[in-house]
């Protein structure tokens, strides 16, 4: 299962999205051009710059600044990709050394301040402070969301009210600026912008809980992060939430002694995945992704038809279903 479908509307506009990031992304620091090469040769699904250029052309825009300012979305994603691998510990990101693992702490935070910078200048030199705006309040949601979550790790008494709270933070507001980047580009009206950016909040939302099932079950060379990394990094996410509302003490026990105990095996992997199918954590996981991605859908119901309105509706049915 790929983005490509959904990107027909815009297939044009997202290659030159990734010449803006070749050719935006070079320093004269031969290891910063090493780090950058690699990340970006690594891929990724580019969900961020497909939704800003859908939303964009959705809203009528047909202006030249579309692939720049969603290489610049692309850029914010991936340079708090950097620095989160800094701060979960994570070796492995796309199936690949995480550059952390590659070249350490260090040049993880700063390659990410590089990206930073580069997005900081193309939504200057773009010249609007609406999505200047937007931007650096996403970015300080996010980093909040994050912080969040850290004071959050290992902490089995979170809610689900909690959880959304912090994805909402973490993935769902940069989506959703996505969308709204899009908009303002098209000058839509406040209402319908309004609209596109709740899209792309609830799209995340979707998104989020989807990934966290595939972090359970999904095979390394598919997913390209290790099985029950979101358990190993203390991170109790809304499978195992769910689970531990209904679990008894002892259930709720041996969770706690496997996370805490230091080492996660694969038996003790098995023993948490085991609670969690008991007491449907996957299925009522699923359950609220697909009801996220309705909601999604939902919000472009006032929308006149066009192929990008039916990409951004594919869209949400892809993120449940996902399984990479
Ligand atoms: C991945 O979550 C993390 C994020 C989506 C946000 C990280 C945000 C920051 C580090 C702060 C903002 C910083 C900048 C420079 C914009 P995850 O750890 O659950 O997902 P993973 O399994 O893919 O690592
Ligand atoms: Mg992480």
């Amino acid at each position: 299962m790929s983005l490509s479908p959904y990107a027909i509307p815009v297939a044009k506009e997202l290659e030159a999205a990734e010449d803006v990031l070749k050719t935006t992304l070079t320093s004269e620091v031969p290891l910063v051009t090493e780090v950058v090469q690699y990340i970006i040769q690594n891929g990724g699904k580019r969900l961020r710059p497909l939704l800003t250029l859908l939303a964009a052309k959705h809203s009528g825009y047909r202006g030249d600044a579309g692939p720049r300012l969603a290489a610049a979305m692309e850029m914010i994603h991936t340079a708090s990709l950097l620095h989160d691998d800094v701060v979960d510990d994570a070796s492995l990101r796309r199936g690949k050394a995480s550059a952390k693992a590659k070249w350490g702490n260090s040049i993880s935070i700063l390659v990410g301040d590089f990206f930073w910078c580069k997005m900081s200048r193309i939504i200057v030199d773009h010249g609007s402070l609406r999505i200047l705006k937007v931007v650096t309040d996403t970015i300080t949601k996010t980093t909040e969301a994050e912080i969040l979550e850290i004071t959050r790790h290992s902490d089995f008494s979170i809610d689900e009210e909690t959880y959304l709270k912090i994805i909402g933070g973490k993935t769902a507001c940069l989506l959703a600026a996505c969308c709204q980047v899009g908009a303002i580009l098209g000058e839509v009206s406040e209402n319908y912008e309004a609209a596109l950016k709740r899209y792309g909040y609830d799209l995340g939302i979707a998104f989020q809980l989807a990934d966290d099932i595939l972090d359970y079950v999904s095979e390394e060379a598919l997913f390209g992060k290790h099985k029950g990394g979101d358990l190993r990094e203390g991170k109790l996410t809304f499978p195992l939430i769910v689970a531990l509302r209904r679990a008894d003490g002892e259930e709720a026990k041996l969770v706690k002694n496997a996370m805490l105990g230091g080492h996660i095996g694969a038996e003790n992997l098995k023993a948490v995945l085991d609670i969690i199918q008991r007491y449907d954590g996957m299925e009522r996981t699923r359950e609220l992704s697909a009801r996220y991605a309705e909601k999604a859908k939902k919000h472009l119901e006032p929308f006149k038809g066009s192929l990008e309105k039916e990409s951004l509706l594919g869209l949400a049915d892809y993120v449940v279903e996902r399984d990479e």
